[in-house]
């Protein structure tokens, strides 16, 4: 790894094995991008790279040189009104509201060891300078007064390279920031497909590629959080590029509210690539003096397909995002009781449930909603965070030293953003919640948002919340969302100040976060929204684990886990087992499917153990028990994948997690439909050593009649053979599995030699 400049060709290199980012000064002083890709050598210098032949009707001002343009350059952190009509990266006006012609050029340097944080955002880190190297690029302008210093990380060991830049307004009057995104790259040619991980409450994280067309594509959210809709996390893909071979650039942003990520597609073929804080509802006063930052963006860069892309981000966002103990240590399997009583229970009901899952090999009962105040439906009490002691009689102390006593840790959930119009909370600060006071405001699951961008409704949910942890003995939080953000007005904010608002809740969510999971390291936390609302980057900083979905149906789950884990690590998803029929979709699936894709995340069930049958009872403890045996090859190896939904009739999925010295590995194969008299096939896996001999064993997702034909595919084989012939799929109740829809199977490899 390193950074170097090259003073004659007013170059920088910024390299590691991985890739090489050229960042050259262009002609007008201002800073270009000259090369993102392969490794380059470090020996020689670029000037060739940057495109600089202009275009009829191009935008060249007169007096600039024949060979460069602005509507044409590739330029870093590009502006505009100076003739550059793409999609810029940042904009500002004046007190007039007029527009500022930013001129910024390169005014200097700084090389330095390491990875500074920052000062109000998560962001990713290292844990020894000789990790990463840091690169910050001065802007300056004669005639403006604002000042912007663009920030390039590049690590030792990852195909990463983190973007993201800070401006200040040096002068003596205030100016706005209109747009100020965290990165731009521009690539000089239009082949590519734009990868986002699209879909809606229930069915997020789908893999949706398109080709790039003439102009803007983007993704984005306006719903002060990231969303279902779509991820804040894209990928730029040649056409061929497939999970083992090709081109792939992924951009993911460290932030968990509005955002703005995607490609423009110029007249002459140039893609700009843009992601940030969205503009929308954006607006930013500068005082003299005062300095803004963007969030981080992670850039990364594979030649080898989107498996080596996503091997990256799950190294990145496991190992160099999250933090904290939890960080490297395996999950407890949990029981959440949302499913098995939603509001209907009482403390004698849980501790059933809790002796019950304990018996079922259970490590860590979850008290989801109705625990506080008056809360019986979810019209009222969000806000009241005292126990309910008509359902809790010892409150939540005494419940959790119950339930600790029982051998199991305990946990709860919380929705500490919001409040209902029916609580204590909201009678006494009305004013608390968003939206003009005396103006509408949009209820929505009976609730209101609280204003997180006012100091005291954090200090307040800070003391209130920090108090519940301290009064019990509880191991891990649920963090849910349970709406977006309508009326985006705060009643501590001055008019002209107003366009801070979702940028400031977001502050006021990351510092409430930061100061509990500071003075709680050891409590587990998970971040949820309705699900996978919220399933970004930036939450990855405080909290390890997402609740991946609503939806906990295996066969939704094998697309929404698949489209996830483009980016997000196995141990990033929560993954439970849920009753039969499936309450979101009505699906009856295996018990034995149902876990076969959970396993594949932080494990756990969702339901009422009680009322489980002795058939039942007995398969889930030996699913617990196979799952802690096999737990850390399934939360913290490689983990590739097979095929997918967009594969074929999207009818097979399957996927493998690999240990990291290959030693043991476990596969996924799920069949949606049982088809009549298949074709032959196989299934080829990945990532294991070619030279080393394999134990294989296979778990069909129910007892297979004819042993014989179940262990069709068990034995001793070679890692080669596994990987260039792989396992056989055979025909009906192939290789004993099980006929009927929605079977699946777990192949487990051990090797020998
Ligand atoms: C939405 C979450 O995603 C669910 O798991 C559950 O916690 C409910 N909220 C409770 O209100």
């Amino acid at each position: 790894m390193s950074i170097q400049w090259n003073e004659k060709n007013r170059e920088f290199h910024l390299r590691n094995s991985f890739l090489s980012y050229i960042i050259s000064l262009l002609p007008d002083g201002s800073v270009g991008l000259a090369h993102f890709g392969p490794p380059l050598s470090p020996d020689r210098s670029y000037p060739r790279l940057l495109r600089t032949e202009s275009r009829a009707w191009s935008f060249r001002g007169d007096g600039q040189p024949d060979d460069f343009g602005l509507d044409f350059a590739r330029r870093e952190y590009p502006t505009p009104f100076r003739g550059d009509f793409r999609v810029p990266a940042l904009t500002a006006s004046d007190v007039r509201g007029a527009p500022l012609a930013l001129d910024l050029r390169y005014a200097g340097h700084l090389v330095r060891p390491g990875k500074p944080a920052l000062r109000e955002l998560p962001a990713t880190y290292v844990e020894d300078a000789a990790e990463a190297e840091t690169l910050t690029v001065y802007l300056r302008s004669a005639d403006c007064a604002l000042e912007v210093d663009l920030h390039y990380t590049i690590f030792r060991d990852l195909p990463i390279l983190a973007r993201r830049a800070t401006i200040r307004n040096a002068g003596s009057a205030r100016v706005f920031l209109d747009r100020a995104l965290s990165a731009s790259v521009d690539f000089d040619d239009p082949d590519w497909d734009l990868v986002q991980f699209s879909g809606a409450w229930a069915r997020e994280r789908h893999v949706r590629r398109r080709r790039l067309g003439p102009g803007l594509q983007s993704v984005s959210s306006v719903r002060g959080h990231s969303g279902h809709e779509h991820n804040p996390a894209v990928a730029l893909a040649r056409p061929g590029t497939s999970e083992e071979s090709g081109e792939v650039y992924g951009f993911a942003l460290v932030y968990s509210g509005n955002f703005v990520a995607g490609a423009e597609l110029s007249s002459h073929g140039e893609t700009r690539v843009s992601i940030g804080i969205n503009p929308e509802n954006f607006r930013w006063s500068l005082d003299p003096g005062a300095g803004f930052e963007t969030p981080e963006t992670a850039l990364s860069y594979s030649r080898s397909g989107f498996s080596a892309l996503s091997d990256a981000y799950h190294r990145l966002f496991s190992k160099r995002l999250a933090r904290g103990p939890w960080r490297d240590r395996e999950r407890p399997v949990l029981l959440n009781n949302w499913e098995g009583t939603y509001f209907d229970f009482n403390e004698e009901r849980l501790l059933g449930m809790a002796r019950s899952a304990k018996d079922l090999g259970v490590e860590l009962f979850v008290l989801d909603d109705g625990w506080f105040g008056e809360r019986n439906d979810d019209t009222s009490s969000l806000g009241d965070w005292d126990s309910n002691p008509q359902k809790l009689p010892e409150g939540i102390s005494g419940l959790a030293r119950k339930i600790e006593a029982m051998g199991l840790k305990f946990g709860l959930w919380i929705e500490p953003e919001m409040v209902n119009p029916r609580s204590r909370l909201f009678a006494a600060h009305p004013d608390w919640a968003i939206g003009p006071m005396n103006g509408a405001r949009t209820l929505c699951r009976n609730q209101y948002v609280l204003d997180l961008s006012r100091g005291e409704v954090v200090d307040h949910l800070y003391s209130v919340l920090s108090r519940l942890l301290r009064s019990a003995p509880v191991s891990y939080v649920k963090w849910d969302m349970n709406r977006s953000i309508t009326e985006p007005v705060s009643s501590a904010l001055s008019p002209e100040r107003q366009g801070e608002f979702f940028h400031r809740y977001i502050l006021g969510l990351y510092e409430l976060y930061g100061r509990l999971t500071a003075d709680f390291p050891e409590v587990l936390f998970e971040s949820c929204s309705g699900g996978g609302g919220r399933f970004d980057p930036g939450l990855l900083a405080f909290a390890p684990q997402a609740w991946t979905s609503d939806d906990s149906d295996a066969i939704e789950r094998l697309g929404i886990q698949w489209g996830s884990s483009f980016f997000y690590p196995a141990s990033s998803m929560g993954a439970h087992v849920s009753a039969s029929p499936n309450h979101q979709v009505g699906r009856a699936v295996p018990l034995g499917t149902r876990a076969s894709v959970a396993f594949f995340g932080a494990f756990g069930y969702e339901l009422d153990p009680d009322a489980l049958s002795g058939a039942d009872r007995a398969a889930i403890k030996e699913q617990i028990s196979f799952f802690k045996e096999w737990r850390t090859v399934f939360q913290f190896g490689s983990f590739l994948r097979l095929r997918g939904p967009e594969d074929g009739d999207g009818n097979e999925v399957s996927w493998m997690s690999v240990s990291g010295d290959q030693s043991r590995a476990v596969v996924l194969f799920a069949r949606v439909l049982a088809r009549p008299n298949p074709p032959f096939g196989r299934l080829r896996l990945r990532g294991l050593d070619p030279e080393r001999t394999y134990r294989v064993s296979a778990r069909p997702s129910v007892p297979v009649p004819g042993e014989a034909s179940a262990r069709l595919n068990d034995g001793s084989r070679g890692g080669d053979e596994l990987m260039s012939v792989g396992l056989l799929l055979g025909g009906d109740g192939w290789a004993g599995i099980p006929r009927g829809d929605f079977a699946s199977w777990i192949f487990t490899l051990e090797a020998v030699t």
